[in-house]
């Protein structure tokens, strides 16, 4: 970099660090709680509560949700975002529980819009809840087929605005899908439905507790999904999802997972005048809990080290499990970090 620069003993830059008051007016990044979104996860009554590789995350009811959603308000959180545990004698081949007008997901839509007027309101939009190979999309010939599965997203789409949605979070990495969504969202006339487009998200590891979470895990069972999600070798690449989401009418982006990809939040954030998310995946947080069960990290130094990180890099706000948590660590002002 090339700027005036006074040179050591004239610079010392350890001055602007000796106390807590000055380190904080210096701060180049805030992490506030209105930048956490909350991942929540649905179920009906008969479904297990708990996820083994997801320490204090579980599965709700209506009811539970109606409960940690009013928490989570109350702690400043503005948006949580749905995804359910769909009974597994509801999977088919082709997904179509995703389309029911009175699936859990429009169910759980219709009871926060009811309680909570206020909370925004995101929906996953894939069909890997609902399907009975665990794939994101509608299989042909053994694989993954594109034009058919942004067919049953543009349904799975529909229903869910007609649910009430304020986002809709296609997360499946079809070719072609934002516009696609956008295009019938607005002949059906859900002009005001905006679209958080995944744009980069990557074939990770990472997914591994949430795969569980929902019931796919083992439904999947060796498969992949590296036809369709991102190769994690790949940076430039990303750059044109984002440009084609960004084309197609995405009003808001994502990358995913996140500390793994902060180069590519990072160049998403240099590159496009737009909302970024990131994601810090399921895998992230129970590596943190795990970690921290085992007293080998601080957790709540660790978990907002990597949430400034994402700020940092260039995040308007952060998808985390752990939302809750950091707003109460937020909120308890002695930030002893
Ligand atoms: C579904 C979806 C996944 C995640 C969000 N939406 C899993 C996957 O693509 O297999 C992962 C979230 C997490 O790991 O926390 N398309």
């Amino acid at each position: 970099m090339t700027f005036l620069h006074a040179a050591f003993p004239h610079s010392r830059l350890r001055r602007n660090r000796q106390d807590e008051w000055c380190r904080d007016l210096v701060a180049e990044t805030h992490l506030s709680v209105q930048d956490l979104i909350l991942p929540v996860f649905l179920r009906d009554e008969n479904a297990p509560r708990t996820i083994d590789a997801m320490p204090e995350v579980f599965r709700h009811t209506l009811e539970e949700l109606k409960d940690l959603c009013k928490k989570a308000q109350n702690l400043g959180i503005r948006a949580v975002i749905l995804f359910p545990y769909t009974d597994p004698a509801l999977r088919y081949d082709d997904g179509k529980e995703a389309w029911n007008p009175n699936n859990l997901i429009c169910q759980a839509v219709r009871v926060l819009k009811d309680a909570l007027p206020s909370l925004g309101i995101i929906v996953d939009v894939a069909l890997d809840p609902y399907t009975s190979h665990g794939h994101d999309g509608i299989l042909k010939n053994g694989e993954v087929a594109n034009d058919e599965t942004i067919e049953a997203l543009i349904k799975q789409s529909l229903t869910l605005a007609q649910a009430g949605v304020d986002v809709i979070a296609p997360s499946d990495m079809m070719d072609g899908r934002i516009g696609a969504i956008r295009k019938a969202l607005d002949q059906e006339g859900h002009q005001h439905v905006r679209i958080l487009a995944y744009s980069a998200k990557y074939a990770s590891a990472f997914y591994g507790p949430f795969r569980e979470a929902l019931g796919s895990l083992s439904l999947l069972g060796k498969a992949n999904k590296k036809t369709y999600q991102m190769d994690p070798a790949n940076a430039r690449e990303a750059l044109r999802e984002a440009a084609q989401d960004v084309l197609e009418g995405a009003d808001m982006l994502m990358v995913k997972p996140g500390l793994a990809y902060l180069d590519i939040l990072y160049r998403l954030h240099e590159q496009f005048p737009m909302p970024l998310f990131v994601y810090q995946v399921s895998g992230e947080y129970s590596m943190l809990k795990a970690a921290a069960e085992k007293g080998w990290i601080d957790y709540k130094k660790a978990l907002m080290e990597s949430l400034i990180a994402f700020k940092r890099a260039g995040a308007t706000g952060i998808l985390t499990y752990a939302a809750l948590e950091a707003a109460e660590f937020l909120q308890d002002k002695g930030h002893d970090q």
